[in-house]
């Protein structure tokens, strides 16, 4: 009913993969799938060193480029990471804040993703925010109470014009490089609690234009299927996204 009020994307997340010549032989690849595929927006983020050289290899064609993560301060003393600034100056105009494997594996935090989506929005960048339950939380039956507070504490502080440059991806932990899909029934589900939490923050006008993404083990075969539900408005994809036939297969099921 209220698709048509906002994009539908389709985001691949390379995550550690491909070196900056291997992801220029994938462009290669990923520019013919994704050619004149008017019906959605098609993102790739990939690793940092990759950024330049993604950035020309996808010139003049319709493949958006992202990176995976940015630091909230504008620079300083943080060894390893990289400003929004940085980004922007390469070109780079996306970025995935809050990643399960951020928050797993780095100290990523419901605050730490608050600060970075305030600065990559205050830069510039259009965001990617990553949310999802863990799967003990999905067993005690509190999937809606983490997905609302989640969605409350990385979006504090933002105005609604701020929403227009922000994806929400549905990620449930359980479901990312495991092989395991939510049934599409469980995607719509979560979708639709995140989006109704964006209706109480700011109105349902903001949460009906917010595009809210499917991700974890989205392949060729049940992408059709996720893509179908009234509140899956797109996917984040990670294994797949490395087979240009595989998100090929995606980027149609968008269509
Ligand atoms: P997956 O990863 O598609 O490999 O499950 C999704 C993600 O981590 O964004």
């Amino acid at each position: 009913m209220n698709r048509n009020l906002r994009k539908t994307v389709i985001a691949g997340n390379w995550k550690m993969n491909k070196t900056p010549a291997e992801a220029v032989k994938l462009i290669e690849e990923l520019k013919v799938v994704a050619e004149n595929k008017k019906n959605c927006d098609i993102i790739i983020c990939v690793p940092f060193v990759d950024l330049p050289a993604a950035v020309e290899a996808c010139k003049g064609t319709d493949i958006k480029v992202g990176a995976q993560n940015v630091h909230f301060e504008k620079s300083g003393a943080f060894t390893g990471e990289i400003s929004a600034d940085m980004l922007l100056e390469l070109g780079v105009n996306y970025v995935i804040i809050g990643h399960s494997e951020r928050r797993q594996y780095f100290g990523e935090t419901d605050d730490t993703v608050n600060l970075r989506t305030k600065a990559a929005l205050e830069a510039g960048l259009t965001v990617i925010l990553c949310i999802g339950e863990l799967l003990n939380e999905r067993e005690d039956g509190i999937t809606a109470e983490v997905l609302s507070m989640q969605t409350k504490k990385a979006l504090k502080g933002l105005t609604a014009e701020q929403m227009k440059k922000v994806i929400i991806a549905y990620e449930p932990v359980w479901a990312i490089g495991t092989g395991k899909t939510a049934t599409a029934q469980q995607a719509d589900e979560a979708c639709g609690i995140v989006r109704d939490t964006v209706a109480s923050i700011f109105d349902k006008a903001v949460a009906d234009a917010t595009t809210i993404q499917y991700g974890g083990s989205m392949n060729a075969k049940n992408a059709a299927e996720l893509l179908s539900m009234e509140n899956v408005d797109g996917g984040l994809i990670g294994g797949a996204s490395l087979k240009a036939p595989d998100f090929g297969v995606i980027i149609d099921a968008a269509q």
